[in-house]
């Protein structure tokens, strides 16, 4: 069960559990109608607007949970996103665009945003953000890969709906995590990845190559054989897949 508080508006979910993190208990979901400062990944904005999402964040402090196994929360996000919204709408097309974005026809529908609270190197606190376009027909030009559920799928799914299957999934993929590590969460990622076996062009700073994206390290990273046959393993940066947000 996840205690979970409603905030018609506030500044942002996961502003709301840092906040909180100090007191709250383990599994406390912070929900908003609207957020007026949504973060996405890299200092970017997450735009938030009022009903047309499910905007959420998940306080997590559970005693198993450590600065070595943190890292794998994206992925249970990940894997929790697109399963519950594949059942959801009853279809197949939410994929994971590694490492944790959900896309359907090329489009990012939902991001996630994890922070963690350390103390030293000691980890106190978690802090996972789920923001799903549930219902918004248009972005703006400044996001042109962006859409929603409803304009991909024209399912009209409801925010609480969303969160609940979501949690669901959560949880259970949170207990494999802890109970088995990454690998258990990262095979049931393969099939629905949008990622593996593309061809993907990798940004990391002064190095960036093309080629076919693998697999997955034990850790989560992804593993890429560039056109010269040579294989990579990047850990984080900015990769992007053919035929997924606009890469050609
Ligand atoms: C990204 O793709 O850049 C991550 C976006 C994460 C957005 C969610 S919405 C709920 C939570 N609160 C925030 O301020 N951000 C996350």
């Amino acid at each position: 069960m996840h205690r979970q508080i409603y905030y018609a508006v506030t500044d942002s979910t996961n502003e709301r559990l840092k906040a909180l993190a100090d007191e709250a208990e383990n599994g406390l979901v912070a929900v908003a109608g609207e957020q007026t400062a949504g973060k996405g990944r890299i200092g970017r904005k997450w735009q938030s607007q009022p009903g047309q999402g499910a905007w959420f964040s998940v306080l997590l402090k559970d005693e198993r949970l450590n600065a070595q196994n943190v890292p794998g929360v994206v992925f249970v996000c990940a894997l929790a996103a697109a399963r519950s919204l594949n059942r959801l709408c009853q279809e197949s097309g939410f994929a994971i665009k590694w490492p944790n974005d959900i896309v359907h026809g090329g489009k990012k529908i939902c991001g996630i945003l994890c922070e963690s609270g350390m103390s030293g190197d000691t980890l106190q606190y978690a802090v996972a953000g789920i923001g799903i376009n549930l219902k918004a027909e248009s972005f703006g030009s400044e996001l042109p890969w962006a859409a929603s559920v409803r304009s991909e799928t024209g399912f009209d799914l409801d925010a609480d709906a969303v969160i609940g299957a979501f949690l669901n999934e959560f949880d259970i993929a949170m207990e494999q995590m802890y109970n088995y590590r990454l690998s258990g969460i990262l095979d049931r990622i393969r099939p629905l990845s949008a990622t593996l076996g593309r061809m993907v062009r990798a940004e990391n700073g002064e190095n960036s190559f093309t080629g076919t994206a693998e697999d997955f390290g034990p850790d989560g990273s992804l593993i890429i054989r560039d056109l010269d046959g040579i294989q990579h393993t990047v850990h984080a940066g900015d990769v992007s897949v053919r035929g997924v947000m606009g890469y050609v």
